[in-house]
């Protein structure tokens, strides 16, 4: 990208922070200053300006406020892991299900954005993220700080899963989620999302929602194909785990 589009996209969010706070959002200088600070180093500003077509302007705040946590000296994946596709399918999740008073796990939370959005939109009473990529701990306690998040670096085939109430794992088609699956207990609330995205380190992509459906023995109680990229549909499901599928 051109030096010159960087400073646009730069002065674009500080333009659109200043018309948040002008427009009655609690928006910190603090925050404005320190997008500053990135100036000509941040990789992944640009994803702030297209969140305001995913988020309302306070959940913008929010977020850029959280990731400031962070920035700018491990910015470089929020290229991926912020994209606006990933946000675009962890607020689905919040829109679909209230966590309220429940203690979650989420399987293979990667850099913590789905356990920031749960306790954004919901109360939860806990939110454990699992990943075995050891940098993800560090990062999703710096995102999560203060909330009741808690990252621990595992297999996700190693976890007792019968202390919590809803299991998420948004990664299925990076595992062999049917394996996995039949480590949950029964009656556990079960939210699962995968997509027909094929590259090599994704094992087991679906072909579309039917697929992902008839291999998720649990009783669903929704489901949705979600579009948030060119690139590949998303699905998901929300169920209960009883060994059978009612739909
Ligand atoms: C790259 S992210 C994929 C993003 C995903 N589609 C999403 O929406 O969150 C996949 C994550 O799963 C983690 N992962 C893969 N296999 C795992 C396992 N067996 N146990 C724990 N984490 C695992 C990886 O370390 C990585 O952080």
């Amino acid at each position: 990208m051109l030096l010159q589009e960087r400073k646009f996209e730069v002065a674009e969010i500080i333009h659109q922070y200043k018309w948040l706070r002008s427009n009655g959002y609690p928006v910190r200088l603090a925050t404005i200053a320190k997008l500053r600070k990135m100036y000509n180093r941040d990789k992944a500003y640009h994803c702030f300006i297209k969140y305001q077509y995913t988020l309302e302007g306070k959940d913008i705040v929010f977020l850029v406020d959280r990731m400031t946590n962070i920035l700018p000296s491990e910015y470089d994946f929020f290229n991926q892991s912020f994209s606006l596709s990933h946000i675009h399918s962890k607020k689905w999740i919040c829109e679909n299900i209230s966590v309220d008073d429940k203690r979650v796990l989420v399987a293979c939370g990667w850099h913590g954005l789905l356990p920031l959005f749960l306790c954004h939109f919901s109360k939860p009473k806990e939110v454990v993220s699992v990943d075995i990529d050891p940098t993800c701990k560090e990062i999703v306690e710096k995102l999560t700080r203060y909330m009741p998040v808690k990252a621990i670096t595992d297999d996700i085939f190693n976890i007792d899963y019968s202390d919590y109430d809803i299991i998420m794992n948004t990664s299925c088609e990076h595992i062999d989620f049917e394996k996995w699956l039949e480590l949950i207990p029964k009656g556990k609330t079960v939210v699962l999302q995968s997509t027909n995205y094929e590259i090599p380190e994704h094992i087991n992509p679906m072909k579309n929602l039917d697929e992902f459906v008839q291999r998720t023995k649990i009783d669903i109680k929704s489901k949705g194909t979600g579009v948030f990229t060119d690139k590949y549909k998303r699905f998901m499901i929300i169920g209960e785990k009883n060994g059978k599928n009612i739909i």
